[in-house]
């Protein structure tokens, strides 16, 4: 189905043209601080569906929620005293939370594939709060990028891949933190599911204990949807912990590398590598190169999601 994508200012006519559009079962990307979101009325399944479609995913992954306060939360899933500790520490913030759905909570079965869970999320960007708050109602939303490439941080990565399939982007320019949310379980006992913006660190100074996590070798496995392996691939294959380039690699550098062609962080920050790393990835896929080669990336704080999401760029593809 093709249709015109609006490219909508992120002003009060944009943000209300957008609003309209998600009430009516459009599909809208919008900014949040991690990626831009693709949005559709989280009550409405055919809205749902069309984002399936959009992304060309091959399987109905579940989707993360988007509402402008906790307290609109509470309408659709269940806290526990652990969740609600985090929701009041962490929303709006980079953490969805999956929680044991509530009674009568109206969310299309296509947004939780069924289960009995849903992710929820309270983003904090001030134009994403705006936007929701006018939509009045759950708006379900994945990352803005055809299934199996890298999330958009920027307006012009949404419409290279999703022009003419989606009804509109609200250009919000760059996100801040630039890789996705840091996504926790509670089945069992808090567990990390995916790495993200937020850092583990500060999650568990905050419950006083060690998270639960899958281990690495569980990436691939079915009790994490969503969480194959080869799912942020740009188009040349990735080499992780370059020491050096290669002949006919581009290097994206982290730190005081030498001869890098792009860089995450000249000066080793892992707040502006995160902030830049689907944008790298972006722009060196346009170099035509065989190989992206990749600095080694310390795995503390949000390197852990950088890692995370580099290793699935990495991965040979599915
Ligand atoms: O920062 C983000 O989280 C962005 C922005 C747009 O909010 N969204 C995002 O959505 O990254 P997506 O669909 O690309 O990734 C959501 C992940 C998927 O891996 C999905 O399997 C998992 O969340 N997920 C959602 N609901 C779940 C549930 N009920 N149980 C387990 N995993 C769930
Ligand atoms: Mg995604």
């Amino acid at each position: 189905m093709h249709v015109t994508t609006k490219h909508l200012l992120s002003d009060s006519n944009g943000l209300s043209e957008a609003a309209q559009l998600l009430r009516a079962g459009g599909l809208v990307a919008f900014p949040t601080e991690t990626v831009y979101g693709l949005g559709a009325d989280a009550t409405n399944g055919t809205a749902v569906a069309r984002i399936f479609e959009a992304k060309q995913r091959p399987q109905f992954n579940p989707l993360i929620i988007h509402l402008p306060t906790q307290i609109a939360a509470q309408r659709y899933a269940d806290f526990s005293s652990e969740a609600l500790s985090l929701a009041q520490a962490f929303w709006p913030g980079p953490l969805t939370l999956v929680l044991p759905l509530k009674q009568g909570h109206g969310l299309s079965p296509l947004v939780t594939s069924g289960l009995s869970t849903v992710g929820i999320r309270i983003p904090d960007a001030p134009l994403a709060h705006d936007l929701l708050t006018r939509c009045d109602r759950p708006i379900a939303a994945p990352s803005a990028n055809p299934s199996g490439q890298i999330s958009p941080t920027r307006a012009t990565h949404v419409l290279a891949g999703l022009s003419g399939r989606i009804d509109g982007v609200v250009d919000g320019g760059a996100c801040g933190v630039g890789v996705e949310s840091t996504i926790i379980g509670f089945d069992g006992g808090p567990t990390l599911l995916r790495p993200g913006g937020l850092a583990l660190e500060q999650i568990e100074h905050h419950l006083g204990y060690a998270l639960r996590r899958h281990s690495e070798t569980d990436l691939n496995a079915p009790t994490s949807p969503g969480q194959l392996l080869s799912h942020y691939a740009p188009g040349a294959a990735v080499r992780l912990n370059a020491i050096q380039k290669n002949p006919g690699e581009a290097l994206l550098g982290f730190g005081p590398v030498k001869g890098a062609d792009l860089s995450l962080s000249p000066t080793g920050d892992l707040i502006e590598a995160a902030a830049n790393l689907f944008e790298a990835l972006h722009a060196l896929d346009k170099y035509d190169t065989e190989t992206i080669a990749v600095s080694p990336i310390p795995n503390i704080g949000l390197g852990r999601a950088i890692n995370d999401r580099l290793r699935r760029a990495a991965a040979p593809r599915v």
